[in-house]
């Protein structure tokens, strides 16, 4: 059994955008600045934009963070975001989800300027990703194909179960792996909440991708000898014994299924900061693409 250890590749993308940065700033170009917009006070999400913005730091970035109040309307929101579109200090931005419910997410994703569009959430990026097209792609199913592809993981042939059809994860996902090419040429199956007998499913799978945010949902009994593990689940299960009051768990009950598995991602360190690394690398093709 192999750890696919995101942690250690995310560094490895980390230090090669640290060098390409250098190289800029050698050159006396302007380096690449992010900005994040957050609205409201979920927890996980203040901590998800805080990495982002510490990541660029790491890299030389430059950041911008937009924190906006829980009852920030919908247009504060579209201004907000054309200030940010017409800003040619932003090369790229991202509005961190989900948003509060008085918010219209698909009246906002359609907002942002596809050229600055870092996420790849815009439906003209989405739709290019679709179609095989050159374009950003949303930051965690590339981490995962990057991390696949690091580990000259083989897709082709395969069959591939992915767990959950969210437009962040789910679904990107499928697509991507059943495109031509590596990573891809894989069968897919997309699996959500109205999918009947899921363990007959999971069970013939070579791949499974979960992005369902149910704690430790996937058991051992429920997968194949040498199976391959892509666990995107982050869910905070409280826990008094840890400092924080909870941990953060994956969607794979890790001790048992990885006992089985041919290569697995841990949560934390797997995916996760792979995530990040990606959007990074998407918010240098923006500053690129700008030049
Ligand atoms: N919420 C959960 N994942 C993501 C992501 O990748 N981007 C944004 N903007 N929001 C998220």
């Amino acid at each position: 059994m192999t750890i696919l250890d995101g942690k250690k590749v995310s560094n490895d993308i980390k230090d090669e955008i640290t060098e390409q940065v250098k190289k800029m700033k050698a050159k006396g170009e302007k380096v690449p600045h992010l900005a994040a917009v957050i609205v409201g006070n979920d927890g996980a999400s203040l901590t998800y934009v805080a990495s982002k913005v510490r990541a660029c730091e790491r890299v030389g970035f430059e950041s911008t963070m937009v924190r906006l109040s829980n009852t920030t309307s919908e247009i504060e929101l579209l201004d907000k975001i054309e200030e940010l579109n017409v800003d040619d200090n932003i090369d790229g931005f991202i509005i961190q989800l989900p948003l509060p419910p008085q918010i219209n997410t698909q009246k906002v994703l359609m907002a942002v300027d596809p050229s600055k569009d870092v996420d790849g959430f815009h439906p003209e990026n989405f739709g290019k990703m679709a179609l095989d097209m050159s374009t950003f792609i949303p930051a965690t199913p590339f981490g995962i194909l990057e991390l696949l592809d690091r580990y000259g993981v083989e897709t082709k042939g395969k069959h591939t179960v992915v767990i959950g059809r969210s437009h962040i994860v789910g679904r990107p996902m499928s697509i991507l792996m059943g495109r031509k090419g590596f990573p891809g040429n894989s069968t897919v199956t997309l699996t959500h909440s109205h999918t009947k007998n899921i363990t007959q499913i999971t069970s013939q799978a070579d791949i499974i991708i979960s992005a369902l945010g149910v704690p430790n949902f996937l058991k051992a009994e429920m997968v194949k000898d040498d199976v391959i593990i892509i666990d995107v689940g982050i869910t905070r299960v409280p826990d008094e014994t840890s400092p924080k009051g909870y941990i953060i768990t994956g969607d794979v009950d890790f001790d048992a299924v990885s006992k089985k598995a041919s290569y697995i991602t841990p949560v934390p360190g797997g995916v996760g900061p792979m995530t990040i690394a990606m959007l990074l690398k998407n918010t240098l093709l923006a500053r690129e693409q700008r030049m």
